[in-house]
């Protein structure tokens, strides 16, 4: 996923050199690795952690506090549910939830086979449509809950 080539060891030495090693800097340097790899790979972190003046326990404290922050790969397809105003009344609840039920993960996990990935996020400016998942550039409207398994496959056979 990483569009760098580098190996742990020289790309947490390569991210002190560019943020310092202080604890005022954690927070830029996962925003750093989020960038590079779309994940906090937890073989980087804990490198970096022999390296800087934080703790593992400080920077897992910090990284699991925010939500921009994951620890997995996004999967091929990242599903974005709108839990806004307009789609939480239209019930994106029970969108989340079917979704859940279907891939066996919960938000911020990836299925096991890698396909899909699952977050909830603010409006996604196109209220009419609720409720609305994104995949990609693309706003699915109108979702049904007892539809969600037609539509991950509608999702698969479209990208691929
Ligand atoms: S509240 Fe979901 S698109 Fe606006």
């Amino acid at each position: 996923m990483s569009s760098l080539k580098l190996d742990t060891k020289t790309e947490a030495n390569d991210l002190i050199k560019l943020f310092g090693k202080s604890k005022e800097q954690l927070i830029p340097i996962l925003q750093e690795i989020q960038k590079r790899h779309g994940y906090l790979p937890e073989p980087l972190l804990k490198e970096l952690c022999g390296l800087a003046d934080f703790s593992e326990a400080e920077l897992f404290g910090v990284a699991t506090f925010y939500s921009q922050f994951r620890f997995t790969p996004r999967g091929r397809h990242p599903l974005k549910v709108c839990t806004g105003t307009a789609c939480h009344i239209a019930g994106a609840t029970a969108i989340v939830e079917a979704l859940q039920d279907e891939l066996q993960i919960k938000v911020g996990e990836t299925s096991q086979d890698g396909e899909f990935s699952l977050e909830t996020v603010a409006c996604l400016g196109c209220c009419s449509l609720a409720p609305v998942l994104m995949v990609r550039d693309e706003a699915i409207g109108q979702l049904d809950p007892l539809q969600m398994k037609k539509t991950l496959s509608r999702i698969t056979e479209q990208k691929t």
